[in-house]
């Protein structure tokens, strides 16, 4: 693993505990050479970001002496006014890298409000400046490599986005910035493009010859209480819509990429982002939380506005106006306490232009065919197709191929180290592109800008009735179930 310095901006918050320090251990915890440095506004210091980081490694499984020494090893802390006020960090930074351990490399992490990013950004290319750390042309950097690793939300709209590229390309190079969306880290999610591009079966039925429909489902259980703070200001379009979603859309719509590198994969994903239509209300619906299972509603979260408009869930129908998909429309659905945790990209193919049978089940027209990737939880795929049901005359009866993800590899590793890995390595291919990310939000501009009133929905359903105007290939009120 290459030796560097992890400088991890926002080491006091919850991803830090939650994800950060655990992708951390599992990804360098045997490497020397790789040292962490985080930076908060608390008041901590080394010790106390060694017991906090060491109670989160054991929370995540952890045994308790390994992380202990871990933490002990590797942590230390620089403590800031504000975060464009940086002097205590490079101090802190010089005062590690004087070692020679890290090889002069450093990685910034930016788990921050969003707000501080261009102030961050800024100070950290300046200081870059001022010590001769940029980069030539071909990326080259004399002592050492920089690399500028940022969370998500990426801006709030496309204004915001175009302004915050700006502030990066004033300071950093493209290659060496690498925008986050965790779902590209998923073994699942990179499994898309195996399943499409290694397998021709599939693929020569992928376009709008073959498909009728394809819907893309992330349901969650999980709610915004105790994340108020931020989620309020957010909602669900631009904390779940604009990336994670729009991403697995962007892979599961591409064309095939020239190469499997950064340039080749992302140029295919922003080739069809820019191809989609701009999503209008009229096919968008917005929907609100209300209590259940004993749980209060969104509008009564501490934080929270009783009359607050922010949408827990979305769903949205896409477009893409080019050779392959003219005519398919794209499903996007989301939404916060629903009844089951499961995300799905669904695939519905035509059925055969003359039916000749009818279904067993009731005397209609047999199902189509429909590809199933399940990406969490019970990762894997299943396919469904007709055979004839026993006994005299040609009914039909649906049936299933199954794949299942864990009886085959056993657990996929956390996606948070995967990307932590790619980031120490220099590969930006599960990053996204600054265009990308452009091109990701104007899609949903239309729908940013409008007054979009959420609809209620109770807590454990599968979200608002209203959304099945959208015309959900299954049943929205079972999706999931056999
Ligand atoms: C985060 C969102 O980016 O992704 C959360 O801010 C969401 O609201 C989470 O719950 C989902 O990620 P995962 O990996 O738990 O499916």
């Amino acid at each position: 693993m290459t030796p560097h310095l992890f400088v991890l901006f926002g080491a006091t918050g919850d991803l830090a505990a939650k994800k950060l320090f655990p992708a951390l251990y599992r990804s360098f915890g045997d490497a020397s050479g790789v040292r962490v440095l985080g930076v908060g506004r608390s008041d901590w210091d080394d010790a106390k970001i060694q017991d906090e980081a060491a109670g989160a490694l054991v929370e995540s499984g952890i045994e308790e002496s390994d992380a202990r020494a871990w933490a002990d090893k590797t942590l230390t802390y620089a403590r800031v006014e504000a975060y464009d006020e940086l002097g205590p960090v490079f101090d802190r930074a010089d005062e590690i890298e004087a070692s020679g351990e890290t090889e002069g490399n450093r990685a910034y992490y930016l788990a921050l409000p969003p707000s501080t990013f261009p102030g961050t950004i800024t100070a950290l290319g300046d200081h870059e400046a001022d010590n001769d750390r940029a980069p030539n042309e071909d990326g080259h950097q004399e002592g050492g490599w920089t690399r500028l690793v940022i969370e998500k939300p990426f801006g709030s709209d496309l204004e915001s986005a175009r302004e915050l590229n700006a502030v990066v390309h004033e300071h950093f190079r493209e290659k060496q910035v690498y925008r986050i969306d965790h779902f590209l880290g998923k073994e699942t999610v990179q499994n898309l493009l195996v399943f499409r591009f290694a397998n021709a079966m599939f693929e020569s039925l992928w376009s709008r010859s073959h498909v009728e429909a394809v819907e893309i489902v992330v349901a969650e259980t999980n709610d915004a209480e105790g994340r108020a703070g931020y989620f309020d200001g957010v909602g669900t379009m631009r904390d779940m819509i604009q990336n994670h979603l729009t991403q697995l859309f962007a892979l599961t719509a591409m064309e095939p990429p020239a190469r499997l590198d950064a340039d080749g994969i992302r140029r295919e994903k922003t080739k069809v982002l820019t191809s989609t239509r701009a999503a209008s209300p009229e096919h968008a619906v917005y929907g609100q939380y209300g209590a259940g299972e004993g749980k209060e509603a969104y509008a009564e979260h501490e934080g929270v506005d009783a009359d607050s408009k922010t949408e827990t869930f979305a769903a949205v129908q896409l477009h893409v106006d080019n050779w392959r998909w003219q005519g398919v429309p794209f499903t996007l659905r989301t939404g916060k306490r629903l009844k089951e945790r499961l995300t799905e990209i669904i695939v519905t193919f035509r059925r055969p232009p003359v039916s000749l049978f009818n279904s067993a089940k009731d005397g209609c027209e047999p199902s189509p065919n429909v590809l199933r990737i399940r990406l969490q939880p019970d990762e894997g795929f299943r396919l469904s197709f007709d055979v004839k049901a026993p006994g005299s005359g040609f009914s039909t009866s649906t049936q299933h191929f199954d794949f299942d993800y864990a009886d085959a590899f056993g657990d996929p590793p956390d996606a948070y180290e995967t990307l932590l890995r790619d980031v120490a390595s220099g590969d930006t291919t599960l990053f996204v592109h600054a265009e990308e990310a452009e091109q990701a939000w104007r899609i949903y501009e239309p729908l940013l800008n409008a007054d979009m009133t959420p609809e209620a929905y109770a807590t454990g359903t599968w979200g608002p009735q209203e959304a099945e105007r959208l015309g959900f290939t299954l049943d929205p009120a079972t999706p999931y179930s056999d």
